[in-house]
């Protein structure tokens, strides 16, 4: 549809003198003619498309699966523990994380990780936070439904006073947390919640908190469920707000990393 201004040649009735009004007439086009005539019909090309969407996570997997494997030999020179567990101890004696840290947790379940961490590290000022709904996954991961890894909204405890839990999901607690806590030592994040959406928002909304030598820690970057996951958001994080790091270590084929903010 396109208007068409034209000058009125006569008295207005709304008292103006001759020329002074302008009348709107709408001529349909041809475009207009045609979607009035004719239903919408997909392209040949969007209806392929349709047709892949079954195996969309599959098409992912593969197109981030080739990214993963540039990635592992860009980083090839980090060095390779064990298990999880050594990695976090690598962290703490080669990079300096036995000092005053802020350590938050993302996807707690039972605690056991964050509970190693308050007990690696004996810093009176070191504070540990950890984030969970406590009921489980809140989308569907790899096969698995919404609710895995609940605890039936049980909420484990913590016997070390430095250790607070922010209970709810990630996107409902962690924008207040960020406006009160100055978080101005050291941070460390850890990211244990699997999901693409849950890592990609905790790496977004702490984005304006991460300074040089800050250090965070996948738990499932690189394996075949991780790499569309936690690997993606990392990648997507990294790409649209210009984020660099390095790694520091990893376990064998980087299921879990540990990378340092550096700059
Ligand atoms: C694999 S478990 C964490 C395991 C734990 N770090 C450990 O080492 O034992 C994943 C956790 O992430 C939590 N989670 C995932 N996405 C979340 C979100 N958006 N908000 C809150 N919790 C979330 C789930 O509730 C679940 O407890």
């Amino acid at each position: 549809m396109v208007e068409v201004k034209e000058r009125d040649s006569g008295e207005s009735r709304y008292g103006g003198g001759r020329g002074n009004i302008v009348r709107v007439t709408s001529i349909p086009t041809n475009s207009d003619t045609r979607a009035n005539t004719q239903p919408w019909s997909p392209s040949l090309k969007a209806r392929l498309y349709g047709l892949t969407r079954p195996v969309d996570e599959l098409l992912l997997r593969a197109a981030y699966s080739a990214r993963f494997y540039h990635w592992s030999r860009a980083n090839a020179a980090a060095p390779t523990l064990p298990t999880r567990f050594d990695l976090y101890q690598y962290v703490i004696d080669h990079h300096g994380l036995g000092g005053t840290i802020d350590y938050l947790e993302f996807g707690v379940y039972h605690g056991e990780s964050l509970r190693w961490w308050a007990a690696h590290n004996s810093d009176p000022a070191s504070r540990f936070y950890g984030f969970d709904v406590f009921t489980g996954l809140p989308d569907a991961w790899v096969g698995l439904p919404p609710g895995t890894f609940s605890t039936g909204g049980q909420v484990p405890a913590f016997d070390d006073p430095r250790v607070a839990l922010e209970i709810g999901l990630f996107q409902d607690t962690l924008g207040d947390f960020v406006a009160r806590q100055p978080l101005d030592r050291r941070i460390v994040i850890h990211l244990d919640a699997d999901l693409y959406s849950s890592t990609l928002y905790v790496l977004t909304t702490l984005a304006p908190r991460l300074r040089p030598g800050d250090v965070i820690l996948f738990d499932e970057l690189g394996s075949a469920y991780g790499v569309t996951h936690e690997f993606r958001a990392l990648e997507d994080f990294a790409a649209s707000y210009r984020f660099h790091y390095r790694l520091l270590a990893g376990t064998r084929r980087y299921l879990q990393a540990a990378i340092e903010v550096i700059e």
